[in-house]
C-alpha cells in the first residue's frame, strides 16, 4: 500500500450538510452512547458523499462529534484506501483494478486509455471532472479487466470499451455499469454451463421426497 497522506491543500473549513447530519445521527444511535466513535467509518463515507473527499478540517469535525482523538479519526481515514485525502473529479472517479487477473486480462491496456484520455495517475484533471487510480483486487476477478466509477463496476472491459464510458461520461450521460459482453454476474461468457435443471430450484425435487413412504423427518419417528 503507498503512503496515504491528507492534501497539502486543504479548505479552511467544513461544515455538515443537514443531510449529512441527520445521517449521521442514524449511525450514532445505532450504537451504545459510550461506543458512538463505532460510527466513524460511515460518517467518514458520509463526508466524502459529501464533499468528494476527506478534507482535515472534515476530520476534526467527525472527531468533535464523535468525541474522538482527532489522530484517532485520522489513523481511520488514512488507513482505509476508499477514502479520498484529496480532491477527486466531480463527475468520474475511475478506479482500474491493477492485480494479476485483471493485469492478465488487459489492465495496463485500460489504464493506457485512461492516461490518453484523462492525464497522469492519480491527478485530477485540469478540468477538475475526472481522476482515474490504480486499485487493488476489487473482487469481480472472472469478469477481468475491470474497473470501479463512482459507485459501479464495469466488467469484461477493452480499451474500445474503456474509451467509449469516459466519453459517455464526459457527455454528461450515466452509462450502464456492469459486463460488456453481456455476462449474467459472474456465470461464464454465454451463460451458466452448470445446475441449469430447474428442477433443482422450483422444489419440485423436494415434493417428490415427500410424497415417497417412509420419508417423514426423523424427529417425527417412533422411537425404536
Ligand atoms: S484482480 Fe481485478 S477484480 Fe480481482
Amino acid at each position: 500500500m503507498s503512503v496515504r497522506r491528507l492534501a497539502k491543500e486543504q479548505p479552511e473549513s467544513f461544515a455538515f450538510s443537514e443531510d449529512t447530519k441527520a445521517k449521521a445521527e442514524w449511525w450514532i444511535k445505532k450504537y451504545p452512547e459510550s461506543r458512538r466513535q463505532s460510527a466513524v467509518i460511515p460518517i467518514l463515507w458520509l463526508v466524502q458523499k459529501q464533499e468528494g473527499w476527506v478534507s482535515e478540517p472534515a476530520i476534526r469535525a467527525i472527531g468533535e462529534l464523535l468525541g474522538m482523538a482527532y489522530i484517532r479519526v485520522l489513523e481511520v481515514a488514512t488507513f482505509y484506501t476508499m477514502f479520498q485525502l484529496e480532491p477527486v473529479g466531480k463527475t468520474a472517479l475511475i478506479q482500474v483494478c491493477g492485480t494479476t487477473p485483471c493485469m492478465l486480462r488487459g489492465a495496463n491496456e485500460l489504464m493506457r486509455v485512461c492516461k490518453e484520455k484523462i492525464g497522469d495517475k492519480d491527478v485530477l484533471s485540469a478540468d477538475g471532472r475526472f481522476t482515474w487510480q490504480e486499485v487493488e483486487c476489487l473482487g469481480a476477478c472472472s469478469n477481468a479487466p475491470m474497473a470501479q466509477i463512482n459507485d459501479y463496476y464495469y466488467e469484461d472491459l477493452t480499451p474500445e470499451t474503456m474509451a467509449q464510458i469516459i466519453d459517455d461520461f464526459a457527455a454528461g450521460q450515466s452509462p450502464k455499469p456492469g459486463s460488456r459482453v453481456g455476462r449474467h454476474t459472474s456465470e461464464p461468457e454465454g451463460g451458466a454451463r452448470v445446475l441449469t435443471d430447474p428442477t433443482l430450484y422450483d422444489g419440485s425435487r423436494a415434493k417428490k421426497i415427500k410424497s415417497l413412504p417412509n420419508s417423514q423427518p426423523a424427529a417425527e419417528k417412533a422411537p425404536a
